[in-house]
Formats: C-alpha cells, sequence, structure tokens
C-alpha cells in the first residue's frame, strides 16, 4: 500500500476506534444521559414523542424575550433535523389547543442577581410540557429540550422523560478578559450562547489592564484613545452585547480594575497615578507598578465622575472594580502618600488600600451599585454586602463566609493554565467535608471560570474556553454527587459537538490554524502530531520565554489544545488493556494501530515541515512522537507474548524517553505516560 494512504488509512481506522465509538444519535446513545449539566432530578419512561412536521409551540402568554429564544429554539432544531418546521420563527398563538410543545411561565425576570431559573419539562408521546416560574427558567429548560434531541430509524424525536431541575449555586460564571488581548462583540455574544447552552449565568469582563481600557468613556475620552490601540467597544457594541447577554438570561458585570492593574488609564490620565509619568501602555506580562494614588482627591473625583457614567452603562447591581496584585512600589516610594498614611495611623499598604475600596464602595453606593472584587480587598471595615471573588485559593473564600461574606470561588477554574477539565470538575465550592456551617454555606455564591488573555488571540479563545467550561458549569448547577469523570468526559465530547452549531470555533479553528502552519498544504500528518500536544502548563511559558502583548498566537502551541482528547482516551486504553494483564487481544491490536500510525508520522511530516519554516521548531517533538511509538510498539509486542525486554532496550528507551519528556516549542507530549506504563510492563 502506498505510505500516504496507508497512513491515512491507519489514522481513519483509529480515530474511528478512539473517538467515534459513540455516535450521537441513533440507537446507541440515549439522549437523556447526555445531558450537560446533569438535571436535579430526572425520570425516563418508555415511549417518546417524534418530531415531525406537525410539530408547535406555544407559550401560554407573549414574553418577548422567551418568544425570541424558542425562535432561537426552533431554528436550531431545524438546523439539526433538516426538517421544515412549520414554525421557523415564534409567534404567539391565540389557542394551546391545537399546539404539541406547550410552554408555560408565571412571570418575566429582571436579569439580576438570584432570579428563579427552575424548570420542569415533561416528554410524553403526544406531548411536552416546560413549566417555569420566570422566561429565565423556561429558557434554562429550552437548552435542556435541544440536548434531548435523538434519533432512530424512524427519524428524530425526543425520549419520554421527567425533569424537575434547578441550579445548586446561583452565580454561575465566566469571565473573559478582553484587556490583554482584545476580543472583538462577535467573541464575545458566540460565547454567551455557548455559557446559555450550559447554563452559565454571569459574564464577567474583565475592561480595564495594564494592557488597555476597552470602554468608550465619554466623560474622559482620552481613557479609550490613548489607552485601548483603537481597541475599544463603543458604547452602542456594550448595549447590544447587554441586551443579547440579557436575552439568554446572562448578567454582565464589567470589571475595572483599581488601584493596580492600572497603566492603560495612567497613559491617558499620568496625574492620577502615584508616581510621575508619563505611561505607555504596557507590552509585557506580569504584576506591574503602576497604581493610582489614593491619597489625593482628584483620583476621587475622577472615578465619581467615570462610575457615574459606567453605572449607567452597564445595568446589573454590580460592578466588579479588581482590587488585586497592588504590589505597592508607588506608594512605598512616594513622601506625600506616605505622608498621608502617617496621617491616617495606616500601618501598612492593606490599610491604604482598604482606604481606596471604601472611597470606591461610597461612589458605587452612590449609583445605586454593590462592589465585587478579588479576594485582596476582604477586611473588617467593609460591609456585608459586598462579594469577593477567590482567586488564590480556598481559603480566603472560607474566612470570607466564616466572617459573614459572600464569596464565589475562581481559585481552581483558572482555565488559562491549560489544566485537564477533569481537574476544574473535582474542584467544588462546597464539597462534602467543607468546613463551613448550613448557615455560612448559603454565603457561597457559586463560582467563575477565567479566562484571562495573555496568551489567546479571538482565534483560539474559544478553544481554551470549550469544552472545559462546560465541566465548570456543570460542577455550579448540578448537585454535589455527579462526580464521574469518566461519565462527564464522554459527555463532554458530545456537547462539543453541539456547542459548533452556536458559531464556536474551538474545533473548527483548529484545522484552520494546522493549514496555516502548513502554508496551506495537507494536515493530516500534522493533525496527528498535534492532537497528543498540549500547550505545557501553568504559566511555564512565560518563563522559558519573554511574551508580548504582540507576540505570534499562530504557532503549534496556540493550536494544540488543553486536554487532548486522543492523547487522554490513549492513555485510558492503555490504562484499561494493562489492567487485563495485557491479554485483552482487541485492545491490544487497537494500541498497535494507533502507536503504528504515530511511528510512521515522521516519515510523513518531515517534508511538510520541512518545507514550513514556521514548524521547525516542532521537529524534536515529530522525532519524539515516532521514537515514543516504536517503543510503545516493542513493549506492546512483548507484553502480548509475555516476555521481558533486555536491559540494553531498556536503558535505550529510558533515554528516548527521558527526552522526549521535555517540552519542545512550549508543548508536551501527553501520550508519554501510556507509553511508560507499556514499557514498565516489560521491565
Ligand atoms: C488575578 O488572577 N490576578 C485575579
Amino acid at each position: 500500500m502506498d505510505i500516504k494512504l496507508k497512513h491515512v488509512y491507519l489514522l481513519l481506522f483509529s480515530g474511528m476506534l478512539f473517538l467515534n465509538g459513540n455516535y450521537l444519535y441513533g440507537k446507541k446513545m440515549n439522549s437523556y444521559k447526555n445531558l450537560m449539566p446533569v438535571p436535579a432530578k430526572m425520570s425516563v419512561s418508555e415511549g417518546c414523542f417524534r418530531l415531525d412536521s406537525s410539530f408547535a409551540v406555544s407559550v401560554n402568554r407573549s414574553y418577548p424575550r422567551l418568544d425570541r429564544a424558542v425562535g432561537r429554539t426552533i431554528q436550531r432544531l431545524a438546523g439539526r433535523t433538516g426538517l421544515f418546521l412549520p414554525q421557523s420563527f415564534f409567534n404567539v398563538q391565540e389557542s394551546q389547543d391545537s399546539v404539541n410543545f406547550k410552554i408555560s411561565v408565571s412571570d418575566t425576570a429582571k436579569i439580576r442577581f438570584g432570579i428563579n431559573e427552575t424548570y420542569r419539562l415533561t416528554v410524553t408521546d403526544n406531548q411536552i410540557l416546560l413549566t417555569a416560574v420566570t422566561d429565565i427558567g423556561a429558557i434554562r429548560g429550552l437548552e435542556t429540550f435541544l440536548q434531548l434531541l435523538d434519533s432512530d430509524e424512524k427519524g428524530y424525536f425526543f425520549p419520554a422523560v421527567q425533569i424537575t431541575d434547578a441550579p445548586r449555586f446561583p452565580w454561575r460564571g465566566l469571565l473573559i478578559d478582553a484587556c490583554r488581548h482584545f476580543m472583538p462583540p462577535e467573541v464575545i455574544k458566540r460565547n454567551l450562547d455557548g455559557m446559555a447552552a450550559v447554563k452559565m449565568n454571569v459574564l464577567h469582563w474583565h475592561l480595564s489592564e495594564d494592557q488597555g481600557f476597552r470602554v468608550e468613556c465619554k466623560t474622559f475620552p482620552k481613557l479609550h484613545q490613548k489607552g485601548s490601540d483603537g481597541l475599544y467597544y463603543t458604547q452602542t457594541q456594550i448595549k447590544e452585547i447587554i441586551r443579547y447577554a440579557n436575552d439568554r438570561g446572562i448578567r454582565v458585570i464589567p470589571e475595572f480594575d483599581l488601584p493596580g492593574h492600572a497603566t492603560s488609564w495612567l497613559a491617558a490620565y499620568p496625574k492620577l497615578a502615584s508616581a510621575p509619568g508619563p505611561y505607555h501602555i504596557e507590552r509585557g506580562w506580569g504584576v506591574k507598578d503602576p497604581v493610582f494614588n489614593p491619597a489625593s482627591e482628584q483620583t476621587y473625583t475622577f472615578l465619581d465622575a467615570f462610575f457615574k457614567e459606567m453605572s449607567a452603562l452597564f445595568n446589573d447591581d454590580y460592578i466588579h472594580i479588581g482590587g488585586d496584585e497592588n504590589n505597592g512600589k508607588q506608594w512605598d516610594a512616594n513622601p506625600e502618600i506616605q505622608k498621608f498614611m502617617k496621617s491616617k495611623g495606616f500601618k501598612d499598604n492593606h490599610a491604604l488600600q482598604n482606604y481606596f475600596n471604601e472611597q470606591l464602595l461610597a461612589i458605587l453606593t452612590r449609583y445605586h451599585k454593590k462592589m465585587i472584587g478579588w479576594d485582596e480587598i476582604l477586611h473588617e471595615n467593609m460591609p456585608k454586602d459586598i462579594v469577593l471573588q477567590s482567586w488564590r485559593g480556598k481559603e480566603a473564600m472560607i474566612k470570607a463566609a466564616q466572617r459573614g461574606y459572600r464569596s464565589l470561588l475562581s481559585n481552581g477554574y483558572y482555565i488559562d493554565l491549560i489544566q485537564p477539565a477533569f481537574v476544574h470538575y473535582l474542584n467544588d465550592p462546597l464539597p462534602e467535608d467543607s468546613p463551613l456551617t448550613a448557615e455560612q454555606k448559603k454565603s457561597i455564591l457559586g463560582g467563575e471560570a477565567t479566562m484571562w488573555s495573555e496568551l489567546v488571540s479571538a482565534e483560539n479563545i474559544d478553544s481554551r474556553i470549550w469544552p472545559r467550561t462546560a465541566a465548570i458549569a456543570e460542577r455550579f448547577w448540578s448537585p454535589v454527587s455527579v462526580r464521574d469523570v469518566d461519565d462527564m468526559y464522554r459527555r463532554l465530547e458530545i456537547l462539543s459537538f453541539h456547542l459548533e452549531e452556536l458559531g464556536l470555533s474551538h474545533k473548527k479553528n483548529y484545522e484552520m490554524m494546522l493549514r496555516r502552519l502548513t502554508g496551506g498544504g495537507d494536515i493530516t500528518a500534522l493533525k496527528t502530531l498535534v492532537d497528543v500536544l498540549e500547550p505545557i502548563k501553568n504559566y511555564t511559558r512565560h518563563r522559558q520565554r519573554k511574551l508580548y502583548s504582540y507576540t505570534p498566537l499562530t504557532r503549534v502551541v496556540d493550536a494544540a489544545r488543553p486536554d487532548a482528547a486522543v492523547a487522554r482516551n490513549f492513555r485510558k486504553r492503555v490504562a484499561a488493556f494493562l489492567k487485563t494483564g495485557g491479554k485483552n487481544h482487541k485492545m491490544g491490536a487497537e494500541l498497535e494501530t494507533a502507536l503504528t500510525v504515530w511511528k510512521n508520522n515522521y516519515k510523513c511530516l518531515e517534508p511538510i515541515i520541512a518545507a514550513s519554516p514556521v514548524l521547525w521548531e516542532i521537529e524534536p517533538m515529530a522525532q519524539n512522537v515516532s521514537r515514543c511509538a516504536e517503543i510503545g510498539l516493542e513493549a506492546l509486542k512483548r507484553i502480548r507474548k509475555g516476555e521481558k525486554a533486555d536491559a540494553v532496550w531498556l536503558n535505550k528507551s529510558a533515554n528516548i524517553i527521558q527526552n522526549a519528556k521535555k517540552p519542545c516549542a512550549q508543548t508536551e507530549l501527553m501520550i508519554l505516560p501510556a507509553i511508560e506504563a507499556l514499557r514498565e510492563q516489560v521491565r
């Protein structure tokens, strides 16, 4: 067989075995088992509701937001099934008699903290009923309804179920940092759709940072003019995004990070700083010195006028004031500030920052806003209606709860760290062994995933957010007992596919980025390689090489995805095979197929790498994959024969594996632990 053809054939074969063992619709799957987040209560009956051209929806009365959501639901249903449904857009029906999907809602909700999101969804052979207290509850139920779509030899159907659902936590957020890299409105919108699909309800929009001030400000226009490189949201765009989010039952909370992380403000208004300027938009990453001057009255006059404008622009009750990572260097070095501290009896910078926060709180209160900030803002003088967002550890959240403050957990949900989904999934704001009392537990409002954007662009941000954030969304919505990691991954794969219909680019941009890396060529061999790579984790990428806001984010490391599914499935298969004592012939044969593809891949990839200089950096990794796969094959052969390996081979293979453990071009090889496990068996 032609080597290239053989490669493609083997690849398809291994792909089928490792990824497509389940198809999405059809008898093999029962869609009610795929729901994500898992509902609070569900029972399943015999029978199903068949989807055909008699399908018609009605709502007990017109709720414009719900009417639009029903319209979108029908469109998505038609899009998935190709059925010409009689209602392409939703209009409220005069009578509910002739329809087979009846929605009944008592009230429309103002989008704010703590609204009722419960719903009941009942599917029987001849009708579907969705009831909710609020239109938002019904909108949550519509997402569940869409996830229930299934098919068999007779066509599309919904299984007969009765679901009674409610969220575990009222605050289920995603932070998007639109500062370190600007995220155009369409990026925010498609991610709002993804959030709604998994029942998240808070967009925490990080809008000011050292690297950019991203909001059009009419009172102080230099903020966006001098602080953004022209990359900011106009107020019209902001209103449209808030409308779009509110339409999906999602609150939008702006974060204006103060007093540190503030270089972009000070580039526009240096007189507000604690040290003389000039200041320029920051291009590097990390904690920087520029900080507002808390001892100056003009700081508060400025911030009063600023928040007056922003309080009118953003409709949520809360505004996030940041408060994190002020290194205090400019405060220490400024004699006026030191004098001010002395006059007030402040012992340290924390006390000074607390004073600053108190002034901010008075300003926000004047404009009828509540304050939320990172855990650094915890101080005994703060009133109990502020909310703390715990990022440095769970301790701050626990301490806050014990002192009567409400808080959110973000520690453990930093999706920019490229950890696998299960790590976030098993991180529970209120685990069974939480030290908090029942009363204190009520003050844990939920949590937020944080998408800090040092290393993401509009092109690859979706692949860092999705699908892993769906696992976090489930943690916040579903009962505490829902913790089966294998089942979460099974469902995550299915959900990830459905998210694409919302325009999310986590899957499609991967191939586009690989195509660019090959210079427009065939990506088969490159994909085989990158499918088993992940970007290095935590913040090690910054330590390997100095990175800036203008550093290209188009390399292999930027295309490579967190929690690489092909590698994860391979590790799982190897573990299962070894559990059989290497005796399961079918499993062994499948592993051999996969390893053979990787072993042969270097030959296919070598000319592609040679012809594309942007890929040169990955060449050692491409070689490592082939060499390590060869080790895996040799070990596998011996395991199946019940033989041990000789010392020479063991030595040589240990060196190769050791070498392959080193990151290459900021990526790491994720099949290595499984290959080591195979080798270990023949020692
Ligand atoms: C943070 O990550 N500095 C809140």
